[in-house]
């Protein structure tokens, strides 16, 4: 069997999106067709459940990792999408035991057939190492400094586990005082691999229980969505076609006159 491809999606600030993030990207890639499981690894301020209307059954990530609570118990399923969901709850447990923990549970995770695991994580870096097998690192910030500083260091630490990763900058509102796109890129020294509008339709959709990929699918940030989905896709070397992502007008247009495929 395969292992999946793990997707951690990180900050070291809380409020930047990545619980929005991991549940729409999750969600992209289970509509596409393929096995997914979202695990909401945050043990701090869990709400995957909120932003998906699922509720667990009592028992969610921190029971993995702080007993021998089994997958399967664990696991729910979101109507709308297909998708698998271990639901976050809170852990007073102390952070050596849930590392512990988290490298067994990861264990159980990566051998039951998924396609794509995706990984929603408090805020910090506390438990990334502990996740075993992750195969990418996506780092989601604010476009202010403050976020951009905690984002360089937490991409040095995925540089130093050897783990690729790539920067999705999220709320932008295309204010004066924000850093730019193009300023962010200057100073990474590298693309971003998502640029998320500020968008009414993340918190509407939080508020109805139903992501925003699916209840406001044209909205720029679910277009943003489509795109950093097709690109972790396309990382994992399966196709990225049945995402639907918008198409980019240069290679759209060098398509179009036969120059790229
Ligand atoms: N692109 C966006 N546009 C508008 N609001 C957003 C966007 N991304 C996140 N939010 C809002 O910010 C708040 C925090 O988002 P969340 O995904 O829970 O962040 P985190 O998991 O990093 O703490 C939520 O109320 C959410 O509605
Ligand atoms: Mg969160």
């Amino acid at each position: 069997m395969a292992w999946p491809y793990s997707i951690v999606v990180a900050s070291q600030k809380g409020g930047v999106g990545k619980t929005s993030v991991a549940v729409n990207l999750a969600t992209v890639i289970s509509s596409a067709g393929y096995k997914t499981l979202l695990v909401d690894a945050d043990t701090v301020n869990p709400s995957v459940g909120i932003h998906l209307g699922v509720e667990g059954r009592g028992k969610g990530c921190a029971e993995l990792l702080d007993s021998r609570t089994r997958l399967r118990d664990v696991t729910v399923h979101h109507g709308d999408s297909g998708l698998a969901v271990v639901p976050g709850t809170m852990s007073m447990s102390r952070q050596a035991h849930s590392a512990k923990g988290m490298g067994r549970a990861t264990n159980e995770i990566m051998n039951q057939g998924y396609d794509f695991v995706v990984f929603d994580t408090s805020p910090g870096s506390t438990l990334i190492d502990s996740i075993s097998r992750v195969n990418y690192g996506l780092i989601v910030m604010s476009p202010d400094m403050p976020s951009f500083a905690s984002s360089i260091r937490l991409d040095a630490e995925f540089g130093m586990m050897k783990v690729p990763h790539g920067l999705v900058v999220n709320r932008i509102r295309g204010r004066r005082y924000e850093l730019g796109v193009h300023d962010i890129e200057h100073e990474y020294g590298k693309k971003v691999l998502g640029a998320l509008k500020d968008d009414d339709a993340v918190p509407m959709s939080i508020a109805n229980h139903t992501p925003a990929c699916i209840a406001h699918r044209n909205s720029h940030f679910s277009r943003g969505i489509r795109s950093v989905a097709a690109a972790c896709v396309a990382n994992s070397g399966r196709s990225s076609d049945a995402i639907g992502a918008p198409q980019n007008n240069v290679s759209l247009i060098k398509r179009l006159l036969g120059r790229e495929r």
